[in-house]
């Protein structure tokens, strides 16, 4: 049986979640809504015409970031639970903002609102918190400022930016990394551009953003490694639903793998192919998972899946893998030291600049709990066949590094805790009720 209790310390908001092993796993887990996908749809709706009306939509801070930010423009939201309507004025319809835009721990937001921003007549201050001001922005202000836009940022580099826009020329852009934000940044930015703006990439990224624009009525040319549309096209509002975030599905996913005798089925999971990697590596590695279902809604692929507890192989993760699957290297690093052959990740260098330095507060957990890893600048290398003991874990305020650490406590010797368990929510608060429930 699962047990997780909760410790709430002085500071309300501060959050220590208990864990002990599990003998197995069992029931049906409801996913929220996609971070990737709400953000898209939240920022297309925008600047769209009308009212959009999005079902399902992330119930993460991070998402919510992005609301309170359009919110902040000027621009009508209504949140009942995970409904939520949007109500845009067009391309233009943006207002000066009275203070600073916060997105939160959101790069997401940071970013990808970053492009709207650039193309509007006046001057736009957003930042975020201790995480976010530590993460990278040059791979946005590189192509906005060509675009013709100015941007300051802290130290030349860091939140908080602030961004002038101004009417934008389209580019033909290859960004340095595979970074699927960056790619929707130009993209949304190309919305404000005169002419046709271009981006390619060398390395597959996720794709939503090209599928939600399709689904507001922007015309996008796509092929082979590029992607490109013409400014000055207008949104047309929407009635969507977001699927299940299959990144969130991940946890269990392996936490179903890994603890034995546990059967889950995730429903309504959305299965975009250059996200659905995580299922081809999962199946490769030995884990048992079925589609027990599959349709389309909204130019995204959604089914239902389910796992059981599996003889895990192993595996590497590197190349264009790695780009596919950096948010769920955490939960897949859990995987690799329970399987029994291990994991081996390289090529990713990007998971030191993410919420946290993930190579690092992962290996500290894993650490913690007498779990082998070593470390390389770009990677790392978990043996198989590994024991779990009980530990004190750390967030690190990061919430991937928070539920990774809850599925390694399945599989301890005994009870486990999860310091700042709070980070969680930044893409699934209901993350421990739904463990909780499924070990009870
Ligand atoms: C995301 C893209 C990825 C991913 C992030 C969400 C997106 O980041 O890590 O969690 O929604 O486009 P990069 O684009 O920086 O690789």
């Amino acid at each position: 049986m699962v047990v997780v209790q909760q410790r709430r310390a002085t500071q309300a908001s501060i959050m220590t979640e208990t864990i002990a092993p599990s003998s197995a796993l069992n029931g049906t887990v409801r996913l929220p809504g996609d971070k990737s996908i709400s953000h898209r749809y939240a920022m297309l709706a925008s600047v769209a015409e009308g009212e959009t009306r999005i079902s399902n939509y992330s119930s993460g801070a991070d998402c919510h970031s992005t609301l309170a930010c359009v919110r902040a423009l000027g621009v009508g939201v209504e949140v009942d639970g995970r409904e939520v309507r949007v109500k845009g004025n067009g391309l233009y319809g943006y207002r000066e903002p009275a203070s600073a835009l916060d997105a939160g721990n959101s790069g997401s937001t940071i970013r990808m609102l970053s492009g709207f921003l650039a193309g509007q007549p006046f001057t736009t201050r957003i930042l975020g918190d201790e995480s976010l001001s530590r993460r990278p922005m040059k791979r946005i202000m590189q192509p906005l400022s060509e675009m013709g836009a100015r941007i300051m940022a802290r130290e030349g580099q860091y939140p908080p930016l602030e961004i002038s826009g101004s009417r934008l020329r389209a580019i033909d852009y290859t960004p340095p990394v595979a970074s699927a934000q960056v790619k929707s940044c130009v993209l949304f930015a190309g919305l404000f551009a005169d002419g046709t703006t271009i981006v390619r990439e060398a390395t597959r990224t996720r794709d939503h953003s090209e599928v939600a624009l399709r689904e507001f009525g922007v015309e996008v040319q796509s092929g082979r490694g590029y992607v490109a549309l013409t400014g000055g096209q207008r949104l047309v509002a929407r009635e969507l639903t977001v699927p299940g975030d299959l990144s969130a599905a991940a946890f269990f996913l392996v936490a179903g793998a890994i603890v034995p005798g546990s059967s889950i089925i995730l429903s309504g999971v959305g299965l975009n192919p250059t996200r659905a990697t995580l299922i081809d590596f999962l199946v490769n590695a030995g884990v048992e998972i079925k589609i027990l279902d599959m349709g389309m809604r909204h130019g995204e692929p959604v089914g239902d899946l389910m796992v059981r507890s599996s003889e895990v192989k192993g595996g590497v993760i590197e190349k264009e893998w790695t780009a596919a699957l950096i948010d769920e290297i955490p939960v897949l690093a859990i995987l690799g030291a329970a399987s029994e052959q291990g994991l081996t990740v390289r090529d990713a260098a990007e998971l030191r600049v993410k919420e946290t330095d993930r190579i690092e507060t992962l290996a500290e957990n894993l650490r913690r709990m007498g779990v082998q890893i070593e470390t390389a600048p770009d990677g790392f290398h978990i043996p198989g066949r590994q024991r779990f003991q009980a530990a004190n874990l750390d967030s690190f305020g990061d919430h991937r590094i928070a539920m990774a650490g809850a599925v390694a406590a399945l599989r301890a010797s005994g009870r486990s805790s999860i310091e700042n368990a709070e980070a969680a929510s930044v893409s699934f608060p209901e993350f421990w009720d739904t463990i909780r429930q499924l070990g009870s």
